[in-house]
């Protein structure tokens, strides 16, 4: 186990938060899987339906079948590519895709990706400050990196939660709320989703901006994870202001799904740009769901290294400042850096009693 045991009192807090979260992996689990059986069961997931029947009562179900497999016809109704088009598949095709693999396998994905971060936090454990806090501190994020940190991740939660219930509501809210609970809830869920994302894109592409020079790949990120990033073994290996798996979560989720989410999600709120097709919006709104769902489960390893798998590094975002061990630890390349530059450790004690009184005006100075 760890090298420095914790108080008592730490411990019990600590198996306590184990503990919930299990529990929150159980019920996850368990939730889905019951509504899932309730659907297939009900008949909701759609499934094929019979046509030998239609065409013994049917004669006509012949001609239907071709105006469906795409045969010419006449139709009063014109537009771009639906002009005597008598039956497009593309809304029942995305409606079956989404209504079954990208519900089925998304769902599972999630879960599975929330059972196994519960699997490694139990077998791990919290990843300690080697040696204990040495009580001194030093600044790692500014006031406005942290708003706009924070801005984004609590808009991406909301906007997570808001699309997953009208992407797996009919399976898991309906069943809870009944379906004039859920229309409404649906309603107000779609409205918050569309209104918010427009904010939270402005706020990741600030990001990347603001970011992107913390995040250039080097040698050092290499050995960083040939060294398993100091996560899987006990190596510390070196690593610059952001390691080699911080670049991976701003490349692959902030930059390449981020953008892709962006996207296609500007493609579904703004149908009307002139080149929306209808395939194109039944892709958008698939390629919209699987990045959301990669990025998610991406989110939750972040949020999880960002707060209780690492002590000390929550309150590098909540507060600006780490412990200087906590920095030669796990960023030590940056701390040697920042300490060459100029940067003076400030003592806790310090910290809290600026905090109780904010410093006086040095005599002498003018107040004009
Ligand atoms: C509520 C959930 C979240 C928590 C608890 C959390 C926590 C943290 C913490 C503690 C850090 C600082 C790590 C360090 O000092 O090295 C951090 C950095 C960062 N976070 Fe989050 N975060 C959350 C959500 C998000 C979201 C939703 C995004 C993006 C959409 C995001 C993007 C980033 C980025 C880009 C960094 C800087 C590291 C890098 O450049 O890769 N975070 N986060």
């Amino acid at each position: 186990m760890h090298a420095h045991n914790p108080s008592a009192r730490a411990q019990r807090r600590w198996r306590a938060t184990l503990w919930s979260i299990v529990a929150i992996i159980v019920l996850a689990i368990a939730l889905p899987s019951i509504s899932y059986v309730m659907a297939q069961t009900s008949g909701a997931y759609g499934g094929q339906r019979d046509f030998t029947e239609d065409r013994a009562t049917n004669p006509r179900s012949d001609m239907w079948r071709d105006a469906r497999e795409g045969s010419g016809g006449y139709t009063t109704q014109t537009g771009p590519y639906i002009t005597n088009t008598m039956i497009s598949n593309v809304g029942e095709n995305w409606r079956q895709i989404r209504t079954g693999p990208l519900v089925t396998y998304g769902g599972w994905a999630l879960v599975v990706v929330l059972a196994l971060i519960s699997l490694f936090a139990v077998v791990k454990g919290r990843i300690r400050i080697e040696g204990g806090r040495s009580g001194m501190t030093v600044e790692r994020w500014k006031a406005y990196e942290r708003f706009l940190h924070w801005f984004t991740a609590l808009s991406f939660v909301v906007l997570a939660i808001t699309g997953l219930s009208l992407l797996f509501g009919r399976y898991v809210l309906i069943p809870l709320f009944g379906h004039s609970g859920f229309a409404t809830y649906a309603q107000f869920a779609y409205n918050v989703h569309n209104a918010l994302g427009l904010f939270f894109s402005v706020a990741v592409l600030l990001m990347i901006v603001l970011w992107i020079r913390h995040n250039i790949p080097n040698k050092t990120d290499l050995q960083w994870f040939r060294q398993g990033g100091g996560i899987i073994g006990n190596k510390h290996p070196s690593a610059g202001k952001v390691n080699g798996g911080e670049k991976v979560w701003f490349w692959l989720g902030v930059v390449v799904l981020g953008l892709t989410v962006i996207i296609s999600g500007f493609i579904l709120l703004f149908p009307n740009m002139g080149f929306q097709t209808r395939e194109i919006m039944a892709w958008s709104q698939v390629v919209h769901a699987v990045a959301a769902l990669v990025w998610i489960a991406l989110f939750f390893g972040h949020a999880y290294i960002g707060t209780i798998g690492t002590e000390g590094a929550f309150e590098g975002m909540a507060r600006g400042r780490v412990d200087t061990n906590w920095a030669k630890q796990h960023h030590d390349l940056w701390y040697e850096e920042i300490v060459a530059k100029g940067e003076k450790p400030v003592p806790e004690d310090e910290l809290r009693r600026q905090k109780e009184a904010p410093p006086v005006r040095v005599e002498g100075q003018t107040g004009h």
